[in-house]
C-alpha cells in the first residue's frame, strides 16, 4: 500500500453526530486534507459547516460525489455505505466505513489503530471502523492480552444515546425536559421511555440465542480484531440516559494469574487509555469525564474475588462513543493511509 499525500477527503454523513466529530478530528489532528467534501442527504444540501476557518457547503451525496476523492469517511448508516461502496471504488478512493455493513467481510480489515494497524495495509478499497462498544472495551484490554493472553471477557455496557445518532441525543434532551415539566412526549427514535430509565439495547434480538445485535458485534468483532478466534466473549448491552459516552463493566480472565498492580502498570503506558482509579476518593470513570476525551478511562481495577486462581480481573471503563468509539478511530485509520 503506498501512502496517500495531501488527500482529497469526503465525509458522507457530515451533518450527523459522528460526521460533525470527524470534521473536528480532521481539523484538530491536522489531517493533511487538500480539499474537503461534505456530503449528506438532500435535506442538508446548501447548509455550511466550518473547517479550518472556511465555510464549506454541504452537497447531496450521489454516485458522482467521489470523483477526485482519495479518502471517503462514511457515517450515514449501513444502507448508505452499501449503496455507495461501488461508486467509491470506481473513483479509486478508500472508504473508511463507520457502519456495520462490511465489518465481518473477510476482505475488509477491521481496525483499531492501537491494536492492529498493520491490518489496514491489506485493504481492497474498504476499511471498517469497529462497533463503538467493541472499541471502548478492547482498546484497554489489548495491551493486557499481549502480555498475558485473555481467554474470556464478560462485559455489561451502559450505552449513551449518541450511538443511535444525533436525533436520539436530541430526543433524550427533549423527552427529559417534557418529563420534568409533566408534559406528554412521544418518542420517535428510541422505542422505550428514555428519561430516568434503563433498557436493553434497541437492536434486534437473535431469536435462537437471545443475544441482541450489539452484543454479537462485540463477540465477533473482538475475535477478528485480536485475530484470536478462540477468545470467549459475552456481553449484555444496555442503554442508559447519557448523551455521548459509553461505560462498560468488564471482567476478564487471563491464561496465567495477573495482579491488579500488573494491570495498572500495563495500562499506565497503554496508548489511548487513561487510568482513573482513586479508591480513596471513590473516583472512577464517568461519562461526564469521558465526554470530549480521546482516551478511554479505566478504573475499578480489582481482582475478581469469584476466581480463586488469580487469573481474573474486573474493570470499569468509560469512553466517548462519538470520538474513540467512532470519529476519532476512523480518522486514526485515515492517518495510517497518509504520509
Ligand atoms: P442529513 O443530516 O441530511 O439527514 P446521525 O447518525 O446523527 O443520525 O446522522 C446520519 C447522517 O447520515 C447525517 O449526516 C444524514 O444527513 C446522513 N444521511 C441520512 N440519510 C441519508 C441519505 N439518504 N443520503 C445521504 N446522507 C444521508
Amino acid at each position: 500500500m503506498s501512502a496517500i499525500s495531501n488527500p482529497v477527503v469526503a465525509i458522507a454523513g457530515a451533518t450527523g453526530a459522528v460526521g460533525v466529530e470527524m470534521l473536528k478530528c480532521l481539523e484538530e489532528r491536522n489531517f493533511p486534507v487538500s480539499k474537503l467534501k461534505l456530503l449528506a442527504s438532500a435535506r442538508s444540501a446548501g447548509k455550511t459547516m466550518k473547517f479550518r476557518g472556511e465555510e464549506i457547503a454541504v452537497e447531496e451525496l450521489t454516485e458522482e460525489s467521489f470523483e477526485g476523492v482519495d479518502i471517503a469517511f462514511f457515517s450515514a448508516g449501513g444502507g448508505i455505505s452499501r449503496k455507495f461502496a461501488e461508486a467509491v471504488k470506481r473513483a479509486g478512493a478508500v472508504m473508511i466505513d463507520n457502519s456495520s455493513a462490511f465489518r465481518m467481510d473477510p476482505d475488509v480489515p477491521l481496525v483499531v489503530p492501537e491494536i492492529n494497524p498493520e491490518a489496514a495495509a491489506d485493504h481492497k478499497g474498504i476499511i471498517a471502523n469497529p462497533n463503538c462498544s467493541t472499541i471502548i472495551a478492547i482498546t484497554p484490554l489489548w495491551p493486557i492480552h499481549k502480555k498475558n493472553r485473555i481467554t474470556r471477557i464478560i462485559a455489561a455496557t451502559y450505552q449513551a444515546a449518541s450511538g443511535a445518532g444525533q436525533a436520539a441525543m436530541d430526543e433524550l434532551e427533549e423527552a427529559t425536559r417534557a418529563h420534568l415539566s409533566g408534559e406528554p412526549f412521544e418518542q420517535k427514535i428510541i422505542p422505550h421511555p428514555y428519561p430516568f430509565n434503563v433498557f436493553s439495547h434497541n437492536s434486534d434480538i437473535d431469536p435462537e440465542n437471545g443475544y441482541n445485535e450489539e452484543e454479537l458485534k462485540m463477540v465477533k468483532e473482538t475475535k477478528k480484531i485480536f485475530a484470536d478466534p478462540e477468545i470467549r466473549v459475552t456481553a449484555t448491552c444496555v442503554r442508559v440516559p447519557v448523551l455521548r459516552a459509553h461505560c462498560e463493566a468488564i471482567d476478564f480472565e487471563c491464561e496465567k494469574p495477573i495482579s491488579v498492580a500488573e494491570v495498572k502498570e500495563i495500562l499506565s503506558t497503554a496508548p489511548g487509555v487513561k487510568v482513573v482509579d482513586d479508591r480513596e476518593k471513590n473516583y472512577f470513570p464517568m461519562p461526564k469525564d469521558a465526554s470530549g476525551e480521546d482516551d478511554i478511562l479505566v478504573g475499578r481495577i480489582r481482582q475478581d474475588i469469584s476466581d480463586p486462581s488469580g487469573k481474573s480481573v474486573s474493570i470499569f471503563v468509560a469512553g466517548d462513543q462519538l470520538l474513540k468509539g467512532a470519529a476519532l478511530n476512523a480518522v486514526q485509520i485515515g492517518e495510517l493511509l497518509v504520509k
